[in-house]
Protein backbone atom coordinates (compact mmCIF):
# COMPACT_ATOMS: atom_id res chain seq x y z
CA UNK A 1 0.00 0.00 0.00
CA UNK A 2 1.03 3.40 -0.43
CA UNK A 3 1.49 5.50 2.48
CA UNK A 4 1.87 9.59 2.59
CA UNK A 5 3.12 10.72 5.93
CA UNK A 6 2.64 14.50 5.96
CA UNK A 7 4.83 16.14 8.76
CA UNK A 8 3.69 19.64 9.79
CA UNK A 9 6.10 20.36 12.26
CA UNK A 10 9.54 21.71 11.96
CA UNK A 11 10.94 20.12 15.24
CA UNK A 12 12.69 16.68 14.78
CA UNK A 13 11.16 13.51 16.65
CA UNK A 14 13.53 14.36 19.47
CA UNK A 15 11.36 17.26 20.39
CA UNK A 16 8.21 16.69 18.77
CA UNK A 17 5.76 13.92 20.24
CA UNK A 18 3.75 13.85 17.32
CA UNK A 19 7.09 12.71 15.50
CA UNK A 20 7.99 10.28 17.95
CA UNK A 21 4.62 8.43 17.68
CA UNK A 22 4.62 8.68 14.05
CA UNK A 23 8.16 7.13 13.81
CA UNK A 24 6.84 4.14 15.46
CA UNK A 25 3.41 3.95 13.51
CA UNK A 26 5.95 4.30 10.19
CA UNK A 27 8.81 1.51 11.30
CA UNK A 28 5.02 -0.85 11.79
CA UNK A 29 3.82 0.11 8.80
CA UNK A 30 7.46 -0.85 7.13
CA UNK A 31 7.90 -4.10 8.64
CA UNK A 32 4.51 -4.98 6.89
CA UNK A 33 5.68 -3.86 3.44
CA UNK A 34 4.00 -1.19 3.08
CA UNK A 35 5.72 2.17 1.30
CA UNK A 36 5.39 5.18 2.88
CA UNK A 37 7.05 8.74 1.58
CA UNK A 38 7.33 11.49 3.55
CA UNK A 39 6.68 14.75 3.40
CA UNK A 40 8.40 17.47 5.62
CA UNK A 41 5.93 20.32 4.75
CA UNK A 42 8.25 23.07 6.75
CA UNK A 43 11.05 22.21 4.49
CA UNK A 44 8.70 22.02 1.51
CA UNK A 45 7.76 25.32 -0.73
CA UNK A 46 3.56 25.36 -0.79
CA UNK A 47 2.57 28.60 -2.40
CA UNK A 48 0.16 29.50 -0.57
CA UNK A 49 -3.32 31.01 -1.95
CA UNK A 50 -1.78 35.05 -2.31
CA UNK A 51 -2.85 37.76 -4.88
CA UNK A 52 -1.13 36.38 -7.50
CA UNK A 53 -2.81 33.18 -6.86
CA UNK A 54 -6.42 34.36 -6.75
CA UNK A 55 -5.41 36.36 -9.64
CA UNK A 56 -4.38 32.97 -11.72
CA UNK A 57 -7.84 31.38 -10.30
CA UNK A 58 -9.86 34.42 -11.71
CA UNK A 59 -7.57 34.16 -15.06
CA UNK A 60 -8.14 30.31 -15.58
CA UNK A 61 -11.53 30.43 -15.54
CA UNK A 62 -11.71 33.36 -18.32
CA UNK A 63 -9.15 31.49 -20.22
CA UNK A 64 -6.85 34.11 -19.77
CA UNK A 65 -2.59 33.97 -20.00
CA UNK A 66 -0.57 34.27 -16.99
CA UNK A 67 1.72 36.07 -15.78
CA UNK A 68 5.20 33.88 -15.11
CA UNK A 69 5.17 34.11 -11.33
CA UNK A 70 0.97 32.91 -11.46
CA UNK A 71 2.19 30.30 -13.78
CA UNK A 72 5.31 29.27 -11.62
CA UNK A 73 2.78 29.12 -8.45
CA UNK A 74 0.03 27.56 -10.40
CA UNK A 75 2.61 25.04 -11.88
CA UNK A 76 3.79 24.14 -8.69
CA UNK A 77 0.75 23.81 -6.44
CA UNK A 78 -1.12 21.31 -9.65
CA UNK A 79 2.21 19.00 -9.23
CA UNK A 80 2.12 18.84 -5.79
CA UNK A 81 -1.88 18.13 -6.11
CA UNK A 82 -1.50 15.46 -8.70
CA UNK A 83 1.00 13.70 -6.32
CA UNK A 84 -1.43 14.11 -3.43
CA UNK A 85 -4.23 11.94 -4.73
CA UNK A 86 -2.30 9.17 -5.50
CA UNK A 87 -1.99 7.66 -2.20
CA UNK A 88 -4.22 5.06 -0.29
CA UNK A 89 -3.34 6.77 2.97
CA UNK A 90 -2.81 9.20 4.44
CA UNK A 91 -0.71 10.12 8.05
CA UNK A 92 -1.18 13.72 9.37
CA UNK A 93 1.47 14.38 11.95
CA UNK A 94 1.01 18.21 13.65
CA UNK A 95 1.35 19.87 16.91
CA UNK A 96 -1.91 22.11 18.33
CA UNK A 97 -0.65 25.73 17.73
CA UNK A 98 -2.84 27.94 18.96
CA UNK A 99 -6.25 25.59 18.75
CA UNK A 100 -5.48 24.75 15.10
CA UNK A 101 -3.62 23.35 12.60
CA UNK A 102 0.39 25.19 11.39
CA UNK A 103 0.18 27.27 8.85
CA UNK A 104 2.07 24.70 6.41
CA UNK A 105 -0.51 22.11 6.93
CA UNK A 106 -3.43 24.93 6.35
CA UNK A 107 -0.63 26.21 3.24
CA UNK A 108 -1.44 22.20 1.85
CA UNK A 109 -4.95 21.91 2.41
CA UNK A 110 -5.31 25.11 0.82
CA UNK A 111 -3.44 23.21 -2.32
CA UNK A 112 -5.25 19.99 -2.39
CA UNK A 113 -9.07 20.64 -1.51
CA UNK A 114 -9.92 22.04 -5.20
CA UNK A 115 -13.57 21.50 -6.57
CA UNK A 116 -13.49 19.15 -9.45
CA UNK A 117 -10.23 17.47 -8.40
CA UNK A 118 -10.79 16.45 -4.79
CA UNK A 119 -14.35 17.34 -4.40
CA UNK A 120 -17.80 18.04 -6.81
CA UNK A 121 -20.61 19.75 -5.92
CA UNK A 122 -23.69 18.04 -6.91
CA UNK A 123 -27.28 18.91 -6.26
CA UNK A 124 -27.35 16.86 -2.90
CA UNK A 125 -24.46 18.77 -1.85
CA UNK A 126 -20.24 18.45 -2.09
CA UNK A 127 -18.84 14.89 -2.71
CA UNK A 128 -15.31 13.79 -2.15
CA UNK A 129 -13.43 12.17 -4.87
CA UNK A 130 -10.53 10.66 -3.33
CA UNK A 131 -10.56 6.97 -1.53
CA UNK A 132 -8.52 5.56 0.54
CA UNK A 133 -8.41 6.23 4.76
CA UNK A 134 -6.13 8.69 7.16
CA UNK A 135 -5.01 9.09 10.44
CA UNK A 136 -3.71 12.42 12.45
CA UNK A 137 -1.13 11.61 14.93
CA UNK A 138 -1.58 15.06 17.13
CA UNK A 139 0.14 16.11 20.40
CA UNK A 140 -1.34 19.13 22.67
CA UNK A 141 -0.03 20.93 25.38
CA UNK A 142 -3.39 20.98 27.12
CA UNK A 143 -6.05 18.35 27.59
CA UNK A 144 -9.41 18.51 25.96
CA UNK A 145 -11.93 16.58 26.82
CA UNK A 146 -14.18 19.33 28.89
CA UNK A 147 -13.42 21.56 26.31
CA UNK A 148 -13.83 20.25 22.81
CA UNK A 149 -15.08 23.82 21.55
CA UNK A 150 -12.02 25.24 21.85
CA UNK A 151 -10.45 22.28 19.74
CA UNK A 152 -9.41 23.12 16.02
CA UNK A 153 -6.33 20.86 14.93
CA UNK A 154 -7.77 17.39 15.05
CA UNK A 155 -11.53 18.76 14.31
CA UNK A 156 -10.51 20.64 11.63
CA UNK A 157 -7.93 17.77 9.80
CA UNK A 158 -10.73 15.29 10.64
CA UNK A 159 -14.17 16.76 8.55
CA UNK A 160 -11.62 18.60 5.76
CA UNK A 161 -9.77 14.77 5.02
CA UNK A 162 -13.15 13.37 5.38
CA UNK A 163 -14.80 16.15 2.97
CA UNK A 164 -12.55 15.02 0.63
CA UNK A 165 -13.87 11.72 0.47
CA UNK A 166 -11.24 9.65 2.70
CA UNK A 167 -12.62 7.34 5.59
CA UNK A 168 -11.08 8.43 9.22
CA UNK A 169 -9.03 6.07 11.50
CA UNK A 170 -9.17 5.97 14.84
CA UNK A 171 -6.71 8.95 16.09
CA UNK A 172 -3.98 9.15 18.26
CA UNK A 173 -4.67 12.17 20.33
CA UNK A 174 -1.62 12.89 22.77
CA UNK A 175 -2.59 15.12 25.46
CA UNK A 176 -0.87 16.76 27.98
CA UNK A 177 2.45 17.37 26.54
CA UNK A 178 2.82 20.74 29.01
CA UNK A 179 1.20 19.71 31.84
CA UNK A 180 4.48 18.82 33.74
CA UNK A 181 3.68 14.62 34.49
CA UNK A 182 3.62 13.64 30.42
CA UNK A 183 6.32 10.84 30.24
CA UNK A 184 6.71 9.23 27.06
CA UNK A 185 7.74 6.00 28.70
CA UNK A 186 4.42 6.15 30.57
CA UNK A 187 2.89 7.01 27.19
CA UNK A 188 4.57 3.99 25.49
CA UNK A 189 1.87 1.34 26.15
CA UNK A 190 -1.11 3.70 24.99
CA UNK A 191 1.51 4.14 21.58
CA UNK A 192 2.05 0.68 21.21
CA UNK A 193 -1.34 -0.23 21.42
CA UNK A 194 -2.56 2.12 19.19
CA UNK A 195 0.25 1.35 16.39
CA UNK A 196 -0.98 -2.29 16.48
CA UNK A 197 -4.38 -1.71 15.99
CA UNK A 198 -3.78 0.89 13.70
CA UNK A 199 -1.09 -1.05 11.68
CA UNK A 200 -3.54 -4.15 11.37
CA UNK A 201 -6.24 -1.69 9.58
CA UNK A 202 -3.97 -0.46 6.68
CA UNK A 203 -4.41 -3.39 4.76
C1 LIG B 1 3.37 28.27 19.04
C2 LIG B 1 2.74 27.25 19.95
C3 LIG B 1 1.39 27.30 20.18
C4 LIG B 1 0.79 26.34 21.02
N1 LIG B 1 -0.56 26.40 21.21
C5 LIG B 1 -1.16 25.45 21.96
C6 LIG B 1 -2.56 25.44 22.12
O1 LIG B 1 -3.29 26.26 21.61
N2 LIG B 1 -3.10 24.46 22.88
C7 LIG B 1 -2.35 23.49 23.48
O2 LIG B 1 -2.92 22.61 24.14
N3 LIG B 1 -1.01 23.46 23.34
C8 LIG B 1 -0.40 24.42 22.58
N4 LIG B 1 0.96 24.39 22.40
C9 LIG B 1 1.72 23.28 22.98
C10 LIG B 1 1.93 22.17 21.97
O3 LIG B 1 0.69 21.73 21.44
C11 LIG B 1 2.65 21.00 22.62
O4 LIG B 1 3.96 21.41 22.97
C12 LIG B 1 2.70 19.76 21.75
O5 LIG B 1 3.42 18.75 22.41
C13 LIG B 1 3.31 20.09 20.40
O6 LIG B 1 3.41 18.93 19.58
P1 LIG B 1 4.82 18.24 19.33
O7 LIG B 1 5.31 17.76 20.67
O8 LIG B 1 4.56 17.16 18.37
O9 LIG B 1 5.73 19.31 18.77
C14 LIG B 1 1.57 25.33 21.61
C15 LIG B 1 2.95 25.30 21.35
C16 LIG B 1 3.52 26.24 20.53
C17 LIG B 1 5.01 26.18 20.26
Amino acid sequence: MKILLIDANPKTSDYSHSKWAADHYVDALKEKDHYVEVWPLYQMKIPMIDEEVMSAFGKSMKGMELTEEEFEKMNLRNLILDKFVKFDHYVIVSPLWNFGVPPQLKALIDVIAVAGKTFKYTENGPVGLLEGTFVHIQASGGVYKDMMEMEFGNRYVSHIFKFLGLEEKLALLIEGTNMGDFSRNDYQSTLDDWVTKSVREVM
